[in-house]
């Protein structure tokens, strides 16, 4: 039995606090563990969360101060966290083979293979040995946040699980701030609200629902052979609770929403909409602050992707109630969560307009590129068997290949085409969607990005900055279960 929706409140994950301080440094630490919560009434679902929590608690940083999380891992599987969107170096960036084994746990590296990757046939490719990185017991990630302000993101990257990890729970925002913010005056404080977004499904007993080949996560990986496209649930969770409601004054709300779906697409809107003037005023994309607002009737969000926006429910009456909706959605998931506006504007009426000048952001110009390259996401049949599997430029991950070598500082045009619905994302390096098609991008894919959605059989290109570090990077799809199936490569920033 599903519960009625609207019927719990939105939780709001909890700011995380520094453990300390030190020379113009913020340490914090997170403790991966397993906890149980009541997510549907009358059942506990075990969840695996940064400090049990789902989400993760939130963790807020500023643009230009260094933030060290050191991450302790008691879950009975490996973990590697990777700060999406976030600019740090190779050794604190998350990837797939940079493992934090909890206690106990056989290193991957001596037992001659470690990784074999699924397409549904399973084991098409291993990971060498010597590829693996191994901490034992915990790791400390360096993020120097010599970033602008943005809505960000942590979640699980460990090889070949990062999927069914990620669904029970290893998620959490993370908010940059700075002072060209700062001086916007946007809604801020309790009217500055993460949204993220998932759907999961869920047993009879309230645990998490996922077909793995493997539950223990432990042995095989991957998925049974149905859900190749990716794994959807029939419960949409907004901050970990199913369809939840959130009281709101009339007047203006910021909302990062973050589409953190395993495969699940959405296209957001009101109902009923304000009747005059746009559901959505976009103020950042994925990566910062637009440098002016746009208006949005729909949003259409892909797994990975953020929305800044914000609403003033100064258009409805007091007393009304307003649908956050999902038209891609079918039965339940076509709705996300609810608003009622439950009284006036707080003293002062609230947060001014949205200014009409946002940021400072530098247009990327096709004529930068210094080089051009095309990757191609599509599922294959690879090697001997037969297996079918994800791949990219028809090559299912290769831990120790590259399939690019950008200079640091340059700019580079990269074209990505596909067979099916791919959010593609790039570590590290921010881009700018200049063409779907050959055609003028979308309007929602104005600004700094580090996720784009590529459509059946599109032709997406940006103007991709590889700035801030050199060494091994990756980009994948962010479909987890076609990451998971290897749609994955490497970048060397050279
Ligand atoms: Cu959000 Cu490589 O991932
Ligand atoms: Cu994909």
């Amino acid at each position: 039995e599903l519960p009625e929706p609207f019927q719990v409140p939105l939780p709001v994950p909890r700011v995380a606090r520094p453990v300390r301080s030190a020379g113009g440094v913020d340490y914090y630490e997170l403790v991966q563990k397993a906890a149980r919560h009541e997510i549907l009434p009358g059942v506990r679902t075990e969840v695996w969360g940064y400090e049990g929590r789902f989400p993760g608690t939130t963790l807020v940083g500023r643009s230009g101060r260094e933030m060290r999380v050191k991450v302790r891992n008691t879950l009975p599987v490996p973990t590697s966290t990777h700060l999406h969107g976030g600019v740090q170096a190779p050794s604190s960036d998350g990837h797939p083979t940079d493992l934090v084994l909890p206690r106990g746990f056989p290193d991957p590296r001596r037992r001659g293979g470690g990784s074999a990757h699924a397409g549904h046939g399973g084991g098409a490719m291993t990971v060498e040995p010597d590829e693996w990185t191994v901490s034992r017991g915990s790791k400390e990630y360096v993020y120097p946040l010599d970033q602008p302000a943005a809505t960000l993101w942590y979640h699980d990257h460990r090889m070949d699980f990062s999927a069914p990890q990620v669904w029970r729970g290893l998620a959490g925002m993370f908010l940059v701030h700075d002072d060209e913010e700062d001086a916007l005056a946007l809604p801020e404080g309790e009217r500055d609200v993460p949204l993220m977004i998932c759907d999961r499904a869920f047993e009879e007993d309230g645990s998490f629902r996922y077909p793995s080949l493997d539950r223990s996560l432990t042995g095989r990986a991957g998925v049974e052979e149905a859900y190749m496209e990716g794994v959807m649930g029939d419960v949409v969770l907004v901050n970990g609770a199913p369809w939840p409601e959130l009281e709101v004054s009339a007047e203006r709300y910021r909302f990062r929403v973050l589409n953190a779906s395993n495969a699940r697409r959405y296209r957001l809107t009101l109902d009923p909409g304000p009747r005059e003037g746009a559901s959505f005023t976009q103020v950042g994309s994925d990566n910062g602050l637009l440098g002016t607002p746009r208006t949005h009737s729909a949003i259409p969000i892909a797994p990975a992707e953020r929305f800044d926006v914000v609403v003033d429910f100064g258009a409805f009456p007091v007393g009304s109630t307003v649908r956050l909706a999902n038209t891609l959605g079918e039965g339940g998931t076509r709705d996300v969560m609810r608003f009622r506006v439950t009284r006036r504007a707080s003293g002062g009426g609230g947060a001014p307009a949205v200014p009409r000048r946002l940021a400072k952001v530098t247009r990327l110009r096709a004529g930068q590129a210094v080089a051009e390259r095309q990757f191609d996401f599509r599922l294959k049949q690879v090697g001997d068997s037969g297996t079918k599997m994800w791949t990219v430029n028809g090559k299912p991950y290769d831990a120790s290949g590259s399939l690019a070598s950008p200079r640091l500082g340059t700019v580079e045009r990269w074209r990505f085409t596909s067979d099916f619905h791919h959010p593609v994302h790039l570590h590290l390096a921010h881009f700018q969607v200049l063409a779907r098609s050959g055609g003028a991008p979308r309007r929602v894919d104005a600004g700094w990005k580090d996720t784009v959605d590529v459509r059946p059989y599109e032709v997406v290109d940006v103007l991709a900055r590889f700035s801030g570090h050199r060494g091994r990077y990756m980009f994948h799809c962010h479909n987890l279960e076609h990451e998971d199936m290897a749609m994955m490569a490497n970048f060397q920033v050279v």
